[in-house]
């Protein structure tokens, strides 16, 4: 079943990439004109973009455009590297040439000779260039005055499948796995080729295909019976610009290797990865490196022989380095069966705990991949204080695309203004001006390897992530970590006329939905930071007590006096004191701590009085009242829209936001109803709590 087929109008597949064609008029005559595409160059990634840009065009104006070799004195778009095509070099000086970096491009329309000319100095560069001018075409932009350069601020804009080899995906919400079923690797190449199209078109450039809990058949996919599939999806991803990863077991010199350890210094275990890498690089030359869980959530790692991270991430980067692969360590370490009342173990310490004290060990081929907040991808947490607490080590930031905590693909949440606020947050790491999205694209620290990491939202339904809305996810993903400058209103903008066309109702309407989505999700969940109050092991719906490692007692101690978690110095488990400067004093104290990270840092009565005004507990019914209340305004919203769109398009959210709204509802009550019985304090409104 190939991806071309599975497409019907109205199911999503198509994703942003549809390319609505544009009804006669100005914009048509001023596109109309360049129906020749002059390229001279054949290598595998040129070629992908010539057929992009063929395939976009063809569907934007009705007619698929002339591919030649030369097109001096006719109007065209000329696309190539420096020094290849007479008409990109005619077009660019040494000037551009120069701020033209690895994967960067220039456009510029020469007006005159009706002209469009795509420079770069890769392959990769000429395909984000071809995007770049569909993009701009596809959101009904004007192209003949183009004069532009556009690099990727991040080295590393990776995604990272949780696909299990048994076809399941681990916190999946959109289906099997579109890489394997039944322990196999799946035939549909097709449907990887659609993913990586649309993975590079918003500026992905890695992908690591496989779960990081790593069992023991996943680790087959090390072995000689599973390489060549591997391979056939490294050439996929490697025509659209993006390099493979595989994430590993450490302990596979045990299970798949013979040997009786995995013991980073001993030799034999050292020889075995060395070897595992050649074979690896004779498969895929330019094979990205591994991705490692160790010491976590009961994966295996070095700490099993008395080792530390250092030495478990430094023995696999020896073996990859004669290949320039990398190795990215994730510092998602905690240890999961400790019971956390015990006031000097609290989670949220473990990452900077952990590694904090290794800065400087690590070998330069190796690069720490640190969640985005210290627990795990909660509607509101803090950010990492990890980042940028080490000067002499290679970081990247990682990010939740699937809704694990957000509402799974069921409930509507636009992530970006979420990973924005990371983003923009002041570390003081290196004083005024060490934002997180300065150390994790490498300038504040000159680091040889940075970016960003997120986990998928994709499976194998007919629209890739279930909800149709999701989709925007994905693609605010890679825009992101192209260039975190982009506004959070722009990228959705975005991905919603390219998607739905351009009328301008429309666009309005749903750019307002995913803009307050994040909020109304916060609101009708878990309040000021709190966390967790989700049903144990699928996390899915409310059950304030139910986290599975709450057995110890809540996450959020909540008893008939207050609620919150004691985290500061002063007299709780001493997390505040991992920030630095101006953020350590804001969390400490009870006055400065925001309103929205309250509970996360402290330990209040419910009468205690918000800067807001409102007590928590009045806090904690008003937002879960009017959280359900707008959570059934947007499905009045998206009805609104109906006859604008494909029907079927229409009808797959209608359906996802009805559901949403009734669990909303759900949500209120319990959290409203337990809060109500915890502390007795009554709605100053009244209002009925069940
Ligand atoms: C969360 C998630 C797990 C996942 C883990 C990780 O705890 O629930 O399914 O394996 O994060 O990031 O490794």
């Amino acid at each position: 079943m190939g991806g071309t087929t599975l497409h019907q109008s109205g199911d999503g597949y198509q994703a942003w990439l549809g390319f609505h064609r544009i009804a006669p008029g100005e914009l048509y005559d001023q596109y109309a004109v360049y129906n020749r595409i002059t390229v001279t160059e054949k290598d595998d990634i040129v070629r992908t973009a010539i057929s992009e840009l063929s395939r976009g065009i063809a569907s934007i104006l009705g007619n698929e455009p002339e591919v030649a070799e030369s097109g001096v004195g006719v109007p065209c778009i000329a696309i190539g590297t420096f020094g290849s095509n007479p008409i990109v070099d005619r077009t660019f000086g040494n000037d551009t040439r120069s701020a033209v970096g690895p994967e960067g491009f220039a456009i510029k329309s020469d007006k005159d000779n009706r002209c469009i000319a795509i420079g770069a100095s890769s392959g990769s560069g000429i395909l984000y260039g071809v995007f770049h001018l569909l993009r701009l075409m596809s959101t009904g932009a004007t192209i003949d005055k183009l004069d532009l350069v556009e690099n990727p601020v991040n080295m590393l804009r990776m995604i990272n499948q949780w696909d299990n080899i048994d076809g399941s995906i681990e916190r999946g919400y959109a289906g099997k796995s579109i890489f394997y079923a039944n322990n196999r690797i799946t035939g549909d190449l097709e449907r990887v080729r659609d993913y990586a199209r649309l993975l590079a078109s918003s500026g992905i450039n890695a992908i690591s295909i496989n779960n990081v809990n790593v069992h023991k058949y996943e680790s087959m996919l090390l072995t000689q019976e599973y390489l060549p599939d591997v391979a056939k999806f490294a050439a996929i991803f490697r025509s659209y610009g993006i390099k493979l990863f595989l994430s590993i077991n450490y302990a596979s010199p045990l299970e798949i290797g013979g040997l009786s350890t995995a013991d980073p210094l001993d030799p034999a275990v050292r020889e075995w990865w060395r070897g595992k890498a050649a074979e690896v690089y004779a498969a895929i030359p330019d094979f990205g490196g591994f991705l490692v869980k160790a010491d976590s959530e009961n994966r295996p790692g070095p700490f099993t022989y008395d080792r530390d991270h250092a030495d478990g991430s430094n023995m696999l980067a020896e073996a990859l380095k004669p290949y320039g692969g990398i190795v990215i360590w994730r510092c998602f370490v905690y240890n999961c069966k400790q019971d956390w009342r015990d006031r000097t173990t609290d989670r949220a310490r473990a990452a900077y705990d952990h590694f904090k004290l290794l800065d400087g060990r690590f070998m330069d081929n190796v690069i720490l991949q640190v969640k985005n907040g210290p627990m795990d991808f909660q509607v509101r947490e803090p950010v990492s204080p990890l980042i940028g607490a080490m000067e002499a080590t290679n970081q990247m930031i990682e990010f939740q695309i699937t809704q694990e905590y957000t509402g799974q693909q069921r409930h509507l949440c636009y992530l970006i203004p979420q990973w924005k606020e990371v983003l923009d947050f002041e570390t003081y790491a290196k004083g005024e001006g060490s934002s997180i999205k300065r150390i994790v694209d490498g300038s504040l620290y000159g680091n040889r390897f940075s970016g960003f990491a997120a986990v998928s939202n994709i499976g194998n339904d007919a629209n890739w992530t279930g909800h149709l809305l999701a989709q925007a996810n994905l693609y605010g993903y890679g825009r992101l970590a192209w260039n975190p400058e982009l506004a959070a209103e722009g990228i959705a903008e975005e991905w919603i006329r390219q998607t739905f066309g351009g009328n301008e109702k429309l666009v309005r309407t749903i750019l307002g939905m995913l803009m307050e989505s994040w909020s109304i999700y916060e609101s009708y969940t878990a309040p000021l930071g709190v966390g967790w109050m989700v049903n144990p092991d699928h996390h899915y719906g409310p059950n304030v007590d139910g986290y599975e490692y709450s057995k110890w007692g809540t996450y959020h101690f909540a008893d008939c006096y207050g609620i919150g978690v004691d985290r500061t110095q002063a007299s709780g488990t001493g997390y505040a004191a991992q920030y630095r400067g101006a953020n350590y004093d804001r969390y400490e104290s009870v006055e400065s701590c925001p309103d929205e990270l309250l509970l996360f840092f402290h330990h209040v009565p419910y009468a205690h009085v918000l800067h807001s005004g409102k007590t928590v507990i009045q806090h904690i019914y008003d937002t879960h009242f009017e959280g359900a209340e707008r959570a059934e305004q947007l499905k009045a919203k998206w009805d609104s829209l109906t006859g604008s769109m494909d029907e079927g398009l229409h009808k797959q959210v209608a359906s996802r936001l009805a559901e949403q709204a009734e669990h909303a509802k759900e949500w209120r009550d319990m959290i409203n109803t337990y809060f109500y019985r915890k502390s007795g304090i009554a709605d100053q409104l009244g209002r009925k709590i069940y």
